[in-house]
Protein backbone atom coordinates (compact mmCIF):
# COMPACT_ATOMS: atom_id res chain seq x y z
CA UNK A 1 0.00 0.00 0.00
CA UNK A 2 1.62 3.24 -0.68
CA UNK A 3 2.55 6.05 1.59
CA UNK A 4 -0.35 8.47 2.08
CA UNK A 5 -3.29 6.07 0.71
CA UNK A 6 -6.65 6.75 2.49
CA UNK A 7 -6.76 2.61 2.58
CA UNK A 8 -5.77 0.91 5.22
CA UNK A 9 -5.76 -3.07 6.39
CA UNK A 10 -5.14 -4.19 9.27
CA UNK A 11 -6.29 -7.16 11.83
CA UNK A 12 -8.68 -6.53 14.53
CA UNK A 13 -7.54 -5.44 17.86
CA UNK A 14 -8.98 -5.94 20.67
CA UNK A 15 -11.25 -2.92 20.71
CA UNK A 16 -12.29 -3.32 17.53
CA UNK A 17 -14.70 -6.58 17.68
CA UNK A 18 -17.50 -4.39 17.50
CA UNK A 19 -17.07 -3.00 14.20
CA UNK A 20 -15.84 -6.05 12.52
CA UNK A 21 -19.18 -7.50 14.06
CA UNK A 22 -21.20 -4.87 12.53
CA UNK A 23 -19.57 -5.07 9.30
CA UNK A 24 -19.64 -9.33 8.97
CA UNK A 25 -23.57 -8.43 10.04
CA UNK A 26 -23.89 -6.26 7.89
CA UNK A 27 -22.59 -8.87 4.95
CA UNK A 28 -24.62 -11.86 6.38
CA UNK A 29 -28.05 -9.69 6.08
CA UNK A 30 -27.15 -8.87 2.57
CA UNK A 31 -26.16 -11.83 1.15
CA UNK A 32 -28.71 -14.24 3.03
CA UNK A 33 -26.26 -16.64 5.15
CA UNK A 34 -27.84 -17.86 8.34
CA UNK A 35 -26.33 -16.26 11.37
CA UNK A 36 -27.56 -13.70 13.61
CA UNK A 37 -25.14 -10.93 15.62
CA UNK A 38 -25.00 -12.38 19.01
CA UNK A 39 -23.61 -15.71 16.83
CA UNK A 40 -21.38 -13.77 14.63
CA UNK A 41 -19.63 -12.49 17.21
CA UNK A 42 -19.46 -15.69 19.26
CA UNK A 43 -17.56 -16.86 16.38
CA UNK A 44 -15.21 -13.64 15.74
CA UNK A 45 -14.63 -14.06 19.81
CA UNK A 46 -13.56 -17.90 19.12
CA UNK A 47 -11.64 -17.35 15.81
CA UNK A 48 -9.40 -14.44 17.67
CA UNK A 49 -8.73 -16.86 20.86
CA UNK A 50 -7.31 -19.93 18.39
CA UNK A 51 -5.01 -17.37 16.65
CA UNK A 52 -6.62 -16.82 13.48
CA UNK A 53 -7.36 -13.74 11.53
CA UNK A 54 -10.08 -10.74 11.32
CA UNK A 55 -8.33 -7.94 9.10
CA UNK A 56 -10.61 -4.77 8.53
CA UNK A 57 -10.10 -2.39 5.49
CA UNK A 58 -10.47 1.30 6.76
CA UNK A 59 -11.08 3.48 4.02
CA UNK A 60 -10.54 7.19 4.40
CA UNK A 61 -11.42 6.38 8.58
CA UNK A 62 -14.49 4.30 7.48
CA UNK A 63 -14.77 0.71 7.83
CA UNK A 64 -14.80 -0.60 3.86
CA UNK A 65 -14.44 -4.09 4.11
CA UNK A 66 -13.49 -7.35 6.28
CA UNK A 67 -11.45 -10.70 5.62
CA UNK A 68 -10.90 -13.45 8.10
CA UNK A 69 -8.48 -16.41 7.77
CA UNK A 70 -9.32 -19.84 9.52
CA UNK A 71 -5.70 -22.07 9.71
CA UNK A 72 -5.80 -25.57 10.00
CA UNK A 73 -3.35 -28.40 9.54
CA UNK A 74 -3.90 -31.38 7.07
CA UNK A 75 -1.77 -34.52 6.03
CA UNK A 76 -2.15 -33.21 2.86
CA UNK A 77 -1.38 -29.81 2.61
CA UNK A 78 0.72 -28.83 5.85
CA UNK A 79 -0.49 -25.48 6.96
CA UNK A 80 -3.43 -24.82 5.19
CA UNK A 81 -5.77 -21.00 5.63
CA UNK A 82 -9.23 -20.65 4.75
CA UNK A 83 -9.51 -17.06 3.59
CA UNK A 84 -13.31 -15.99 3.99
CA UNK A 85 -15.94 -13.41 4.78
CA UNK A 86 -14.54 -11.43 2.29
CA UNK A 87 -16.61 -8.53 1.73
CA UNK A 88 -16.83 -5.17 1.01
CA UNK A 89 -19.08 -2.61 1.67
CA UNK A 90 -21.36 -0.98 -1.61
CA UNK A 91 -20.19 2.18 -1.36
CA UNK A 92 -16.20 1.34 -1.30
CA UNK A 93 -16.43 -1.18 -4.20
CA UNK A 94 -14.31 -1.29 -7.08
CA UNK A 95 -11.54 0.69 -5.59
CA UNK A 96 -8.73 -2.58 -5.38
CA UNK A 97 -10.00 -3.00 -1.60
CA UNK A 98 -10.56 -6.56 -1.70
CA UNK A 99 -7.78 -7.12 -3.67
CA UNK A 100 -5.25 -5.44 -1.22
CA UNK A 101 -7.69 -7.69 1.92
CA UNK A 102 -6.80 -10.70 0.33
CA UNK A 103 -2.78 -9.26 -0.23
CA UNK A 104 -2.74 -8.71 3.26
CA UNK A 105 -4.23 -12.07 4.27
CA UNK A 106 -2.01 -13.79 1.80
CA UNK A 107 1.26 -12.03 4.13
CA UNK A 108 -0.48 -13.58 6.73
CA UNK A 109 -0.85 -16.47 5.62
CA UNK A 110 3.29 -16.32 4.70
CA UNK A 111 3.74 -15.05 8.41
CA UNK A 112 2.13 -18.09 9.76
CA UNK A 113 3.67 -20.58 8.34
CA UNK A 114 0.76 -21.53 6.08
CA UNK A 115 1.79 -22.81 2.47
CA UNK A 116 -1.39 -22.69 1.17
CA UNK A 117 -4.70 -21.14 1.24
CA UNK A 118 -7.97 -21.78 -0.23
CA UNK A 119 -11.77 -19.99 -0.50
CA UNK A 120 -15.09 -21.65 -0.82
CA UNK A 121 -17.88 -20.11 -2.79
CA UNK A 122 -21.81 -21.28 -3.30
CA UNK A 123 -23.46 -21.88 -6.42
CA UNK A 124 -24.95 -18.60 -6.26
CA UNK A 125 -22.20 -16.60 -5.58
CA UNK A 126 -20.13 -18.11 -8.60
CA UNK A 127 -23.82 -17.77 -10.93
CA UNK A 128 -24.76 -13.95 -9.39
CA UNK A 129 -21.26 -12.37 -8.70
CA UNK A 130 -19.06 -14.00 -11.05
CA UNK A 131 -16.20 -15.15 -7.81
CA UNK A 132 -14.66 -18.31 -10.21
CA UNK A 133 -13.33 -15.24 -12.67
CA UNK A 134 -12.70 -13.11 -9.50
CA UNK A 135 -10.67 -15.35 -7.57
CA UNK A 136 -8.62 -16.88 -10.35
CA UNK A 137 -7.16 -13.70 -11.05
CA UNK A 138 -5.58 -14.19 -7.31
CA UNK A 139 -4.34 -17.61 -8.48
CA UNK A 140 -7.26 -20.24 -6.73
CA UNK A 141 -7.97 -22.92 -9.08
CA UNK A 142 -11.13 -25.01 -9.26
CA UNK A 143 -9.59 -28.75 -7.41
CA UNK A 144 -13.15 -30.16 -8.38
CA UNK A 145 -13.35 -31.05 -4.56
CA UNK A 146 -16.74 -31.01 -3.36
CA UNK A 147 -17.49 -30.08 0.34
CA UNK A 148 -19.67 -32.33 2.42
CA UNK A 149 -21.02 -30.68 5.44
CA UNK A 150 -22.14 -32.61 8.54
CA UNK A 151 -23.39 -29.88 10.82
CA UNK A 152 -25.20 -30.22 13.92
CA UNK A 153 -22.36 -32.34 15.95
CA UNK A 154 -23.80 -31.43 19.26
CA UNK A 155 -27.26 -33.31 18.64
CA UNK A 156 -26.48 -36.42 20.45
CA UNK A 157 -27.24 -39.91 18.10
CA UNK A 158 -30.28 -40.73 17.65
CA UNK A 159 -29.44 -44.47 16.57
CA UNK A 160 -27.25 -46.92 17.77
CA UNK A 161 -24.38 -47.66 16.15
CA UNK A 162 -25.48 -50.46 13.73
CA UNK A 163 -22.98 -53.64 14.03
CA UNK A 164 -23.67 -56.58 15.93
CA UNK A 165 -21.76 -59.08 17.56
CA UNK A 166 -22.08 -61.93 15.02
CA UNK A 167 -20.68 -59.26 12.32
CA UNK A 168 -17.68 -58.12 14.39
CA UNK A 169 -17.14 -62.37 14.92
CA UNK A 170 -17.40 -62.98 11.19
CA UNK A 171 -14.90 -60.13 10.63
CA UNK A 172 -12.17 -61.15 12.90
CA UNK A 173 -12.32 -64.75 11.63
C1 LIG B 1 -16.50 -9.44 -4.59
C2 LIG B 1 -16.09 -8.19 -3.78
C3 LIG B 1 -15.43 -8.64 -2.50
C4 LIG B 1 -15.12 -7.34 -4.63
O1 LIG B 1 -14.69 -6.23 -3.86
P1 LIG B 1 -14.00 -4.93 -4.52
O2 LIG B 1 -13.30 -4.19 -3.44
O3 LIG B 1 -15.01 -4.19 -5.30
O4 LIG B 1 -12.95 -5.60 -5.50
P2 LIG B 1 -11.61 -4.88 -6.04
O5 LIG B 1 -11.94 -3.45 -6.36
O6 LIG B 1 -10.48 -5.14 -5.13
O7 LIG B 1 -11.39 -5.68 -7.38
C5 LIG B 1 -10.22 -6.40 -7.64
C6 LIG B 1 -10.28 -6.86 -9.04
O8 LIG B 1 -11.39 -7.77 -9.20
C7 LIG B 1 -12.27 -7.33 -10.22
N1 LIG B 1 -13.62 -7.65 -9.75
C8 LIG B 1 -14.31 -7.02 -8.79
N2 LIG B 1 -15.49 -7.66 -8.59
C9 LIG B 1 -15.51 -8.71 -9.45
C10 LIG B 1 -16.45 -9.75 -9.71
N3 LIG B 1 -17.61 -9.84 -9.05
N4 LIG B 1 -16.15 -10.66 -10.66
C11 LIG B 1 -14.98 -10.62 -11.34
N5 LIG B 1 -14.04 -9.65 -11.13
C12 LIG B 1 -14.31 -8.70 -10.20
C13 LIG B 1 -12.02 -5.84 -10.34
O9 LIG B 1 -12.33 -5.37 -11.63
C14 LIG B 1 -10.54 -5.75 -10.04
O10 LIG B 1 -9.77 -6.08 -11.19
P3 LIG B 1 -8.47 -5.17 -11.55
O11 LIG B 1 -7.60 -5.18 -10.31
O12 LIG B 1 -7.87 -5.90 -12.71
O13 LIG B 1 -9.02 -3.82 -11.85
C15 LIG B 1 -17.31 -7.29 -3.48
O14 LIG B 1 -18.04 -7.04 -4.65
C16 LIG B 1 -18.28 -7.89 -2.45
O15 LIG B 1 -18.07 -7.71 -1.25
N6 LIG B 1 -19.30 -8.61 -2.91
C17 LIG B 1 -20.31 -9.19 -2.03
C18 LIG B 1 -19.74 -10.25 -1.12
C19 LIG B 1 -19.03 -11.37 -1.85
O16 LIG B 1 -19.47 -11.83 -2.91
N7 LIG B 1 -17.91 -11.81 -1.25
C20 LIG B 1 -17.17 -12.95 -1.68
C21 LIG B 1 -17.60 -14.04 -0.78
S1 LIG B 1 -16.87 -15.59 -1.08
Amino acid sequence: MKKNSPLEIRAIGRGERRVAVDILSRFFREEGFAGDRRYIQKNVDLMLEEGNLVALAWYEGEVAGVATGSSGVFVEWGKQVEIGDLYVAPDFRNLGIARALIEYAFDWCRKIGATSAVVETTEEGRSLHGLKEFYSQFGFKDDQRVIYMKPNLKKKRTRPPSYSRNRVRALSV
